[in-house]
C-alpha cells in the first residue's frame, strides 16, 4: 500500500471543548478582533465545522455577522486533475464578490483527504497561478484582515510518527502562549534586525560532507521585519522580512520533511549564488523539487526570510506552518516575496521586487548537535538556538530557555 492509499484509510478527528473553547477565542478575539457590525468571511473544511461553528456563535453575539464556504477539498482535486485547462484560468468572481464585502477572512483547514496531490507540470503551474491571482484578491491588508489555520489531522500525526492525542497535546501546547510578552520580545529583535546591513545563518559547519552544512549569508539593508503572532497564521510566531533580491550566497541544508503540492521532499540542500538557486539535492522527491524550481523565473530567488520564536513547538513537526514557526528555527521562501506594504497598520518593506507564483517555505533547525549561530553584521545574535540578548528569553524553545 503506498503512503497515499495508507491515507485514504481517514478517520474523523475529534476536538475536546477546551481545545475548541480556545481556539475559537484566540481566533475572534485576539486574531482577527472581530468588531460589533463587522462581517467575517469563514472559508473551512467539513471536519473544521465544531470550530468554525464555535467562531461563528461568537462572532453573531458580538453582533457582528458572517459569509461562509464549506470546502471540498476532494471535488477540488478531481476539477484540477480533470477539467479542460480553459476552465480552469478563471477564478470565481461571485465568491471573491461575497469575501471583498467582508471585513475579515477566516481560513480554517482539516483536510479530510492528503494535502494535494500529483498534478502533470501544465496543470500544477496553472494551480499556483490561479490560486496567487485568488489570494491577491482576497489578501488586500487594507481592506480585509486575514487569518488562517490548519487543525491537526490523523494523516498529519502519522507523517510525523505522533498518535493524534499527542499531536493535539503539541498543538494546543504552541497555541496556549502569552502572545503579548512575544510581540514584545520579537519588538526588540525587529528593532536589532532593522537596522543591520548582513545577516549570517550557519549550522552544521564541521559536517564532513559539505552538502550537508548551512552557511547562508543574505543582506537586508533597506528591508524591514514584520511582527507576527497570531493575526494571520494560528498558532505563531516569527519575524520575517526578504533579503535583497540578488544578495543570497552559500549554502543550506536542511534535514526534514517538506511538501511540494501533496509530494513529500526530504532532506533539502540548495546553493545559492547571486540571490537564486544554483544547485540542489534532496534524499527524495528529486521530480518534486525540480517541478518547483521550474514553476517560473522566479522560483528560485528568495522570497522570504523568516525566524521562527514560538518557544513551545520543540517536537519534530512537518507541518509547513507549524514547522516554520518553530524557536530556534529560520525559514527561506523560494518564490514570490510579500508584497504588502503595511502589517497590522505598520509600515513594512518586505517586497525585494522577486516575482514568482510559487511562495515555498522551507525551514532548518539552528540547535541541532552540530551548532549554530545567526549573526547580524558580524555580530552574533543567536547561538545553537539560543538568543544572546537576555531580553529575548521568552522566545528560547522551552527546553533550551
Ligand atoms: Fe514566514
Ligand atoms: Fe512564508
Amino acid at each position: 500500500m503506498s503512503t497515499l492509499e495508507a491515507m485514504a484509510v481517514l478517520k474523523i478527528p475529534h476536538f475536546e471543548e477546551g481545545f475548541i473553547e480556545k481556539v475559537a477565542d484566540d481566533l475572534v478575539h485576539r486574531s482577527l478582533k472581530v468588531q460589533k457590525g463587522e462581517r467575517v468571511f469563514l472559508s473551512y473544511d467539513p471536519d473544521a465545522r465544531a470550530i468554525v461553528h464555535r467562531v461563528a456563535e461568537k462572532i453573531l453575539s458580538l453582533g457582528a455577522f458572517i459569509d461562509y464556504q464549506q470546502r471540498d477539498g476532494q471535488l477540488e482535486n478531481l476539477k484540477w486533475a480533470k477539467a479542460e485547462l480553459r476552465f480552469l484560468k478563471e477564478l470565481d468572481a461571485s465568491l471573491l464578490s461575497r469575501i471583498q464585502r467582508c471585513d475579515c477572512y477566516l481560513s480554517v483547514s482539516c483536510p479530510s483527504e492528503y494535502k494535494g496531490f500529483k498534478l502533470d507540470s501544465r496543470r500544477s503551474r496553472l494551480s499556483s497561478l490561479t490560486s496567487k491571482a485568488q489570494r491577491e484578491q482576497i489578501v488586500d491588508e487594507d481592506r480585509t484582515r486575514r487569518c488562517g489555520l490548519y487543525l491537526p489531522t490523523y494523516q498529519q500525526a502519522e507523517l510525523d510518527n505522533m498518535s493524534f492525542e499527542e499531536y493535539k497535546k503539541v498543538y494546543f501546547k504552541a497555541c496556549d502562549l502569552d502572545w503579548i510578552k512575544i510581540h514584545n520580545a520579537q519588538e526588540i529583535l525587529i528593532e536589532k534586525l532593522d537596522s543591520g546591513k548582513e545577516l549570517v545563518f550557519e549550522a552544521d559547519l564541521q559536517n564532513p560532507d559539505p552538502k550537508k552544512r548551512t552557511n547562508l549569508k543574505m543582506c537586508i539593508e533597506g528591508m524591514t521585519f514584520a511582527n507576527s503572532t497570531i493575526a494571520k497564521n494560528y498558532p505563531g510566531s516569527e519575524a520575517f522580512s526578504a533579503p535583497t533580491l540578488d544578495s543570497t550566497e552559500g549554502t543550506y541544508y536542511s534535514p526534514g520533511r517538506f511538501f511540494w503540492k501533496g509530494q513529500l521532499i526530504r532532506d533539502i540542500y540548495l546553493k545559492f549564488e547571486k540571490g537564486r538557486v544554483t544547485d540542489f539535492m534532496v534524499s527524495s522527491g528529486h521530480e518534486a523539487m525540480q517541478d518547483l524550481l521550474d514553476t517560473d523565473f522566479g522560483a528560485r530567488a528568495v522570497g522570504e526570510i523568516g525566524i521562527g520564536t514560538n518557544p513551545e513547538l520543540i517536537e519534530d513537526v512537518s507541518d509547513g506552518l507549524l514547522f516554520e514557526k518553530k524557536g530556534a528555527s529560520f525559514h527561506v521562501a523560494l518564490g514570490s516575496p510579500y508584497s504588502i506594504e503595511t502589517y497590522l497598520g505598520k509600515a513594512v518593506k518586505l517586497d525585494n521586487g522577486g516575482e514568482s507564483s510559487v511562495h515555498w517555505d522551507v525551514t532548518n533547525m539552528l540547535n541541532r548537535a552540530g551548532g549554530s549561530r545567526i549573526l547580524l553584521d558580524g555580530e552574533p545574535i543567536q547561538i545553537n538556538g539560543r538568543w544572546v540578548d537576555d531580553r529575548l528569553f521568552v522566545l528560547n524553545p522551552r527546553n533550551q530557555a
